[in-house]
């Protein structure tokens, strides 16, 4: 198999089930992939309204009979090689969803989340309705301390025009992003945005982490990881597909993104040391009702609170104690 050393990392060019046995046993942090459709004939790209001359050739489809077993192939491989407490996410349609979740039941793997990535481009239909999401499965390896930056992004004091968390809304398991226009520039047939990989990976790892993409088709996932300060590793099978890319990949500055990704405003850092005014107390109370008799789970209602009272964890749990509430309790 074919091996390019670069950016700290190794690209392989080459079949991701034997060719992952180079990846030593939970030695990854977090895989991000989007395996092929198995969608036999695949027009699906076709709809997209786009000069196709710019769009790589060389994809690798699965014949939709073998899906299953290649699925349960390379899942396997995935829970072998991410350490414990490693998150990983799978792109995927609704056509073979059914197949990746059961590979999915039959590792270690757990689920975290069952995101929706709901993007623009949908492909047009006239007697059924317009489809345009995704599935994105959000499972980690059990057995160590999973990486999930709740803050990376907005902290949970902060609030839109309207006094809505953007925490909250960032965090929300549908996400709305487009994909990404690139009239006359070289693309992969279904290329990931950048803005999607970018809110992956600061949620679900560190600077340094080593992230691994076992199909990295337009080298999306390692553009990302690299602009973001992080290690990266990956196959594609099609020589073609990696030819395109590599040598891009080789010139990129590590970090280059840094710059430029949602952070938080820290000038709006939760209240940690004001102590409760009475009113205040009497107000979580109150809303703490509202949000248990709206049947919200223990965990989100203190996460709302957490933001509506620009407090923190602690803060809010202790405050509910001294107000007669044991969090979690039926009211
Ligand atoms: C849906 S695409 C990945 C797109 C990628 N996430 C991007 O943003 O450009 C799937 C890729 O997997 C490749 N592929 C198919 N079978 C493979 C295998 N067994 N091992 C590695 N890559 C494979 C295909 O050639 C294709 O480039």
């Amino acid at each position: 198999m074919r091996s390019v050393a670069i950016q700290g990392g190794v690209f392989y060019n080459g079949d991701c089930i034997a060719g992952s046995q180079v990846i030593p046993d939970n030695s990854i942090d977090l895989i991000i992939t989007d395996p092929p459709y198995g969608i036999q004939g695949d027009t699906l790209h076709r709809h997209y309204n786009r000069d196709e001359s710019f769009v790589t050739g060389g994809y690798v489809e699965i014949r939709a009979s073998d899906y299953e077993r290649f699925s349960r192939e390379w899942i396997e491989q995935a829970a072998r090689i991410l350490r414990p407490g490693g998150s990983i996410y799978i792109v995927s349609g609704y056509t073979n969803l059914v197949q990746i979740l059961s590979a999915l039941h039959q590792t270690c793997l757990e689920e975290v989340n069952h995101l929706v990535w709901r993007y623009n481009f949908g492909v047009f239909t006239s007697r059924k309705y317009v489809s345009s999401h995704y599935h994105i499965l959000y499972y980690a390896k059990p057995g160590g301390k999973r990486t999930f930056n709740a803050e990376c992004r907005f902290v949970f004091s902060e609030k839109n025009e309207d006094g809505r968390s953007l925490n909250y809304q960032d965090r929300e398991d549908v996400w709305i992003i487009n994909r990404e226009y690139k009239p006359g520039r070289v693309k992969n047939k279904n290329e990931l945005p950048l803005a999607l990989l970018t809110k992956i990976i600061q949620y679900s790892s560190n600077e340094r982490d080593m992230i691994c993409d076992l199909f990295l088709g337009g080298f999306s996932t390692a553009r990302a990881a690299i602009g973001l300060n992080r290690q990266v590793t990956g196959f594609e099978l099609s020589p073609e597909m990696f030819d395109a890319r590599i040598e891009e990949i080789a010139a990129l500055k590590t970090g280059f993104m840094m710059d430029s990704i949602r952070v938080p405003e820290q000038e709006n850092a939760p209240l940690t040391r004001r102590p409760w005014s009475p009113e205040e107390i009497d107000l979580l109370r109150s809303r703490y009702h509202e949000l248990a008799v709206a049947g919200e789970k223990k965990k989100n209602i203190t996460l709302i609170l957490q933001s509506e009272f620009n407090r923190g964890h602690w803060s809010i749990e202790k405050t509910l104690r001294r107000a007669g509430i044991k969090p979690g309790e039926k009211q």
